[in-house]
């Protein structure tokens, strides 16, 4: 068994055995410990990172760029007006670019093909910054969070992911947790379900690691007994803005409330949230929903429950920089 993650991409959660991404859950816990402790020794001296963000980002890039810095590293970052990626260069030829200059590249867009083609073709290692179909990065931080907040075994933990079940959190969480072998509940209306490519990817992992995979559309079974409940936005970055009221109409039944935290039947129950959240009007969208559809406590997920203790979504946000960093570590470090 090999935990030698020397020169490896990113790209989705299942690219990695239990025991590799393991590996990295314990490196990341190091990692802060060390960072805590003020005793981290640098591990990325003189490494060039390239960070290449066709959508908006604030969590995902402060994560790699603070991440680079404590190591030792340097980074540039390229947002959609700053590179020709896409518009008059190629996945393929401007991943011959970079991987002749940066040690390692990290990419957020749209496209999953297009971070496998980067992938492919730069000969160095890259890692999936968020795409429409998957989330990696973000799914190692939930699950360090879930482990610093459960006083079980991973593989003993349960958790729900409530809302749009087939977008990248839905697909990157329903897969994490087969992988772990922990006990999954994936909710939402049906026809926001993953397809059957991606279930069975899951499926797959559940039986190979003893996990426990539900999918149902009933929020109040689905957050029985479980130890987190996440959600994430109902509208992705990318989708028209025509799709809200759909959504609106297909996810207010799984919104996160007082009622549906209590209906796990946990009083230690934690809420969780890879952000940003609609939680009140103090965003600009959050406003323009709330007044165009008169929802005034929350799209995904209350006021109430935002703001109440059992919100844990802000270390989740910290673990971003500590798992980011393992995998840089653990990837292209000395
Ligand atoms: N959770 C997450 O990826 O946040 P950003 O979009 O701010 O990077
Ligand atoms: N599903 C969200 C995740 C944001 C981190 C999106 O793609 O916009």
């Amino acid at each position: 068994m090999s935990f030698n993650l020397r020169n490896r991409s990113l790209l989705t959660v299942q690219d990695y055995t239990q025991r590799e991404f393991r590996y990295l859950l314990d490196l990341a816990r190091d990692l802060k410990r060390a960072k805590y402790a003020r005793t981290e020794q640098k591990h990325l001296d003189g490494k060039e990172i390239c960070l290449i963000f066709e959508k908006p980002s604030t969590r995902t890039r402060c994560a790699f760029e603070v991440a680079c810095h404590d190591q030792g590293a340097q980074v540039t970052c390229l947002d959609p007006s700053g590179s020709q990626i896409g518009h008059k260069e190629s996945y393929k030829d401007t991943a011959r670019v970079l991987g002749r200059m940066f040690d390692a590249i990290e990419y957020r867009g749209a496209s999953q093909q297009g971070v496998e083609q980067l992938a492919e073709f730069a000969g160095v290692p890259v890692y999936n910054g968020l795409t429409d179909e998957y989330h990696p990065t973000q799914v190692l931080a939930d699950v360090l969070t879930m482990w610093e907040n459960c006083d079980k075994p991973i593989n003993r933990i349960s958790y729900a992911f409530v809302g749009d079940t087939r977008s990248n959190m839905g697909h990157s969480l329903m897969i994490v947790g087969c992988l772990m072998g922990m006990d999954v509940r994936i909710c939402g209306p049906r026809s926001l379900w993953p397809d059957a490519e991606h279930e069975q990817i899951a499926r797959d992992l559940e039986a190979k690691y003893g996990a426990r995979l539900t999918i149902t559309d009933d929020p109040r079974a689905a957050v029985q007994g479980v130890d987190f409940i996440h959600t994430d936005v109902w509208v992705s970055m990318g989708e028209p803005e025509e799709v809200w009221k759909q959504r609106i109409d297909l996810l207010t039944p799984y919104q996160v409330s007082p009622e549906l935290m209590e209906a796990s039947g946990n009083p230690r129950i934690r809420f969780m949230h890879c952000l940003p959240a609609f939680h009140d009007t103090e965003t600009k969208v959050g406003l323009r929903i709330a007044e165009a559809f008169g929802l005034t406590n929350g799209l995904e997920v209350t006021n109430d429950v935002f703001e109440s203790e059992a919100n844990i979504a802000f270390e989740q946000a910290e673990n971003r920089m500590h798992t980011i960093k393992a995998l840089l570590v653990a990837t292209i470090g000395d």
